[in-house]
């Protein structure tokens, strides 16, 4: 069946059954890879996008879910004023090492930055918990969300 979606500021007539993966629609169907596939089960953060703002888990999240919402994914973050500050702290800071986990990351930190544009650790801690990073670059996340939330 066909839905149309947002995605990224652009409308998007997707054909495929209402119980896909949005996860899946954004990578196969409409041709954005950089939304990652992890565990598939909501567990590791890898294939982070926003709905409506919001960070969700793009895998476990069904095509019918997101009719009528606005989907933003790490490929709009270049554009974006919250995801350029991000993008370029993660720069400063070195943060990526193999680069599997950063996509998803970087839409989580985005969120809660929109969220509370000044985080305590705990904030991070908190916000960033289902982010699974298997080259432990957790320090380097922190001090980044904190070098960009000084620019805010
Ligand atoms: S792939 Fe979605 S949370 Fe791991
Ligand atoms: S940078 Fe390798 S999994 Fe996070």
């Amino acid at each position: 069946m066909a839905i149309e979606l947002s995605v990224n500021g652009k409308s998007v007539s997707v054909n495929a059954e209402a119980d896909t993966p949005l996860l899946w629609v954004l990578r196969d169907d409409i041709g954005l890879p950089g939304t990652k596939f992890g565990c598939g089960q909501a567990l590791c953060g890898a294939c982070t996008v926003h709905l409506d703002g919001a960070a969700v888990r793009s895998c476990q999240t069904p095509l019918s879910a997101v009719a009528g919402k606005k989907v933003t994914t790490i490929e709009a973050m270049a554009a974006d004023a919250v995801g350029k500050r991000v993008q370029a702290a993660w720069i400063a800071h070195d943060v990526p090492q193999c680069g599997y986990c950063q996509s998803g990351q970087i839409m989580s930190a985005v969120a809660l930055l929109r969220d509370k544009p000044k985080p305590t650790d705990t904030d991070i801690d908190n916000a960033m918990s289902g982010n699974i990073c298997r080259c432990g670059t957790y320090p380097r996340i922190r001090a980044a969300i904190h070098t960009a939330a000084k620019g805010a």
